[in-house]
Order: C-alpha cells, then sequence, then structure tokens
C-alpha cells in the first residue's frame, strides 16, 4: 500500500518516508505519551489495543507497561507500516506484540477483544466521523476497562518570530486537514466525543506542548512532505509548491533562528461500562 494518494480518506502519505517521520514525531511525545498511560492505569500484565498503531512506538511504551505477562495488539488500516513496526519491536523488546489489518470501522471483531484498555492516538483527526470510531473503539474494551484518546490541537502551531516558508508550511497542514472536514481542534474535542458515543465524561485528562528550536528539528519540512500529495489534491497547494517547499524549510530551519510551537496534544480518558466490575 505505499502510495501517495488514499482512497480511505487518510489525508497522510504512506511512504517509508512518512512511515519515519511518524516514528520520529511518535518520540516527541513520547514522555507525555508514558505518563498517560501510567495515569489512566496501565500496569503489568494487561491486554491493551493500540488502535490505529502507525509505526508502532506507543506499543513499545505498552509493551514495557504490561510487561512479559501482559499482551499488546496494534491495528492499522495499512499492513505496511505495521509490518514496519512490529519488526522493530519484536528486535527490540521482551513482550508478546500481536499486529492485525484492519480497517477498524469495519466493525469485524480484534482477535484478543475485549481488552482490558483500548487506546488510539493520531486517530480520531483523521475520522470522517470520530464519534464512530469511539464506539467502536468502546465495544473492543472490556465492561470496567479504560479508553484512552490522545489527540492535537492543531491551530496552537505557530513559529516564532514569523517567517513566510515556515508559516506556509503550516497553514499547508492545517489548510489539508480543513479541505478533508478533519477538526483542527480534536484534541480539544475528545470528551464531548466520548459523550455524544455514550460514554461517560473522562474521568483523567491532560495538555501537552512542544517548543523546538527549527535546527536540528525536521517535523515541519517532513510534514509538508506527508501532506504534500493531499495538498495537491484538495487545492491547497500546487504540485510544484509542494516539490519545492520542503527543501525550502530545511533551508530557513537550519539557521536555527526560530522556534516552533508545535500542536499541542490532548489527552482523556474514561471508564468503557461499569469501573466497579474492573
Ligand atoms: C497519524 S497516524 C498515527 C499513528 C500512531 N497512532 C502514532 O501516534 O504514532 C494514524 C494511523 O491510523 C491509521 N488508520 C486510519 N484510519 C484507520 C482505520 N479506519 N482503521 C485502522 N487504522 C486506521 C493510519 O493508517 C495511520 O497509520
Amino acid at each position: 500500500m505505499s502510495q501517495d494518494l488514499n482512497d480511505d480518506g487518510y489525508v497522510l502519505s504512506r511512504t517509508p518516508r512518512e512511515y519515519e517521520r511518524l516514528r520520529v514525531q511518535a518520540e516527541r511525545w513520547a514522555p507525555f505519551t508514558d505518563q498517560v498511560l501510567a495515569r489512566a492505569g496501565l500496569g503489568s500484565g494487561m491486554s491493551v489495543l493500540d488502535a490505529g498503531c502507525g509505526p508502532g512506538e506507543v506499543m513499545r511504551l505498552m509493551g514495557r507497561r504490561v510487561g512479559q505477562d501482559g499482551v499488546v495488539t496494534g491495528v492499522d488500516i495499512d499492513p505496511e507500516v505495521g509490518a514496519y513496526g512490529l519488526k522493530r519491536l519484536q528486535g527490540e523488546e521482551a513482550c508478546n506484540f500481536n499486529f492485525h489489518t484492519a480497517d477498524l470501522l469495519s466493525g469485524e471483531t480484534v482477535p484478543g477483544a475485549p481488552f482490558d484498555m483500548v487506546f488510539c492516538r493520531f486517530l480520531l483527526i483523521h475520522m470522517d466521523d470520530p464519534i464512530a470510531m469511539v464506539r467502536r473503539l468502546a465495544a473492543l474494551t472490556r465492561p470496567g476497562g479504560v479508553l484512552v484518546a490522545m489527540d492535537y490541537v492543531i491551530a496552537a502551531a505557530l513559529v516564532a518570530p514569523p517567517d513566510p516558508v515556515l508559516v506556509r508550511g503550516i497553514e499547508i497542514m492545517n489548510l489539508t486537514l480543513a479541505a478533508a472536514g478533519r477538526s483542527l481542534d480534536a484534541g480539544a474535542r475528545l470528551a464531548s466525543w466520548f459523550r455524544e458515543a455514550g460514554l461517560p465524561m473522562p474521568h483523567g485528562t491532560d495538555l501537552h506542548g512542544k517548543m523546538v528550536v527549527t535546527y536540528p528539528d525536521l517535523q515541519l519540512a517532513e510534514g509538508v512532505a506527508g501532506f504534500g500529495p493531499k495538498a495537491v489534491r484538495l487545492g491547497v497547494a500546487t504540485e510544484e509548491e509542494i516539490a519545492a517547499l520542503p527543501d525550502r524549510i530545511r533551508a530557513v530551519a537550519a539557521r536555527g533562528e526560530h522556534c516552533y510551537h508545535s500542536p499541542t496534544v490532548g489527552a482523556a480518558w474514561t471508564w468503557v461500562g461499569n469501573p466497579a466490575t474492573a
């Protein structure tokens, strides 16, 4: 499925370069994600699902928490990103990892369900109907288990001092998501999506931000490359602009004269069913 344009509406590319960008992005959010997993109650011996696992870096954190008596299952609609992640994990970590290729919205059961914890990060923002996905994830969580979601508040992104090339990079990502009908404030809407899906309001929430000097950070340039084909398809940018912009961003970023204030990440977790049965 290595391709630039996706029939399932996913706005990012499915290429080795984009898988690597996701992996590097995951490193940035690893400490916060691990803190959320701990606060949401992930512990030794549990079974946990990473929904839309991508290259599997959250599965790595989960594996360290559940240990060798636990099981970590990843599901992604893209078999190649799963294979890319699983190979690394099995070589580097001592835990029971499984990966299954599936469209989580299809309603098919996932081997190992129901799980003690179901988790998704940067998945709901890519959904036409995030509430339908929350319902589906709740159905995969055992009664008394916990559903955890983390997502971006994209509107928080900015660069200081403003530079036209860097600002255009941010704009292309925002406009592409908006043109695809995605919620730019996904991370702030998690609680309301839980509620609309019939779940209780979260019993835990958090929010985290990052600000980095643009050198040696490459996320903005790589992000534009990842969003590029869909940005062209949706009329947000021309092919010529997308071909040139990542290198132009890299050149400005290399000066190390700017700070990139990344989109912030919101987190929320809630019980599914009655916590008394946990
Ligand atoms: C932006 S990536 C995030 C990956 C990972 N969760 C992380 O935080 O690094 C979103 C992932 O969700 C997957 N995805 C999108 N729609 C899906 C669906 N309907 N069922 C399963 N996976 C899906 C994509 O293929 C992609 O790998």
